[in-house]
């Protein structure tokens, strides 16, 4: 549980700027609406304060949104019993986390989800392998002509299969093997600590499940994290 804490804040350390950043947008956008709505209100133009008063709650709820995640994700987990996890709302929790990080690298973002799938076990958990392998992708495809990022979950009636695939760097054959070793990085200091992925998978271990890299003939990896799938509603019929 240490490391797993390690890992979180070694990846919101990684995300920190880019929070700032997509924080600070709706902050100077509330500056400018504050300011257009004291005009608004000299002239008695309440419909237009009205809207203005609606757009600038619009974007606290934003900001909002994203601290709550940040405090979420930084949360202690609790090792009390597992929850049933909605996976898309894991993705979901994670893309609040790392979205402004795409958007910032210009990377085309492509979800393929396939909702109503449940997983048991810890939701701060699911959405901490997403980021580390979503911030795994991100920096892969680094210097890449058309970065894009891909997230496929698919499911059959006992696997929920989640994919997070890239089109860059790729993996060689020599480091394949290590990359869920702790403490393995090809990274500069200060960019990776090699934690991300043996965490990842000692979570997914906790799940029940597996997780894999696999090259990809057109570049790119393909991270593959297969989970038991969890039916909710059949667990209900017996109460
Ligand atoms: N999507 C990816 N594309 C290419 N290499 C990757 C990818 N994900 C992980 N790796 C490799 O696995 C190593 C370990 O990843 P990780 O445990 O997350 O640590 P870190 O990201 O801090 O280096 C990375 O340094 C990198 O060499
Ligand atoms: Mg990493």
């Amino acid at each position: 549980n240490t490391l797993i804490q390690a890992g979180k804040l070694a990846a919101l350390g990684q995300m920190s700027a880019a929070i700032a950043h997509e924080i600070n947008q709706p902050l100077a956008a509330i500056r400018t609406f504050v300011a257009s709505t004291k005009i608004y209100l000299t002239r008695g133009n309440s419909k237009q304060v009205n809207g203005n008063l609606d757009l600038i709650s619009g974007l606290a709820e934003r900001m909002a949104n994203i601290t709550s995640h940040l405090k979420t994700f930084a949360r202690k987990s609790d090792t009390g019993r597992a929850e049933t996890v909605d996976v898309t709302r894991a993705i979901h929790g994670s893309m609040v986390l790392i979205e402004s990080q795409i958007k910032l690298a210009g990377v085309a973002l492509d979800m393929q989800i396939e909702p109503d799938t449940f997983v048991k076990g810890y939701a701060v958990q699911l959405e901490q392998i997403l980021v580390n392998l979503l911030q795994n992708a991100l920096q892969a495809v680094e210097g890449v002509k058309k970065p894009m990022i891909r997230i496929g979950v698919t499911a059959t009636a006992d696997t929920v299969c989640i994919k997070v695939i890239d089109n860059g760097s790729g993996i060689s054959k020599e480091h394949l093997d290590k990359i869920f070793d702790p403490f393995f990085t090809t990274k500069p200091i200060g960019k990776g600590l090699g934690l991300g992925l043996s965490i990842s998978y000692g979570i997914v271990r906790d799940f029940g499940g597996e997780i894999r890299a696999v090259n990809r003939d057109t570049g790119g990896i393909e991270m593959i994290v297969e989970l038991p799938r969890y039916h909710p509603e059949s667990a209900m019929s017996y109460v």
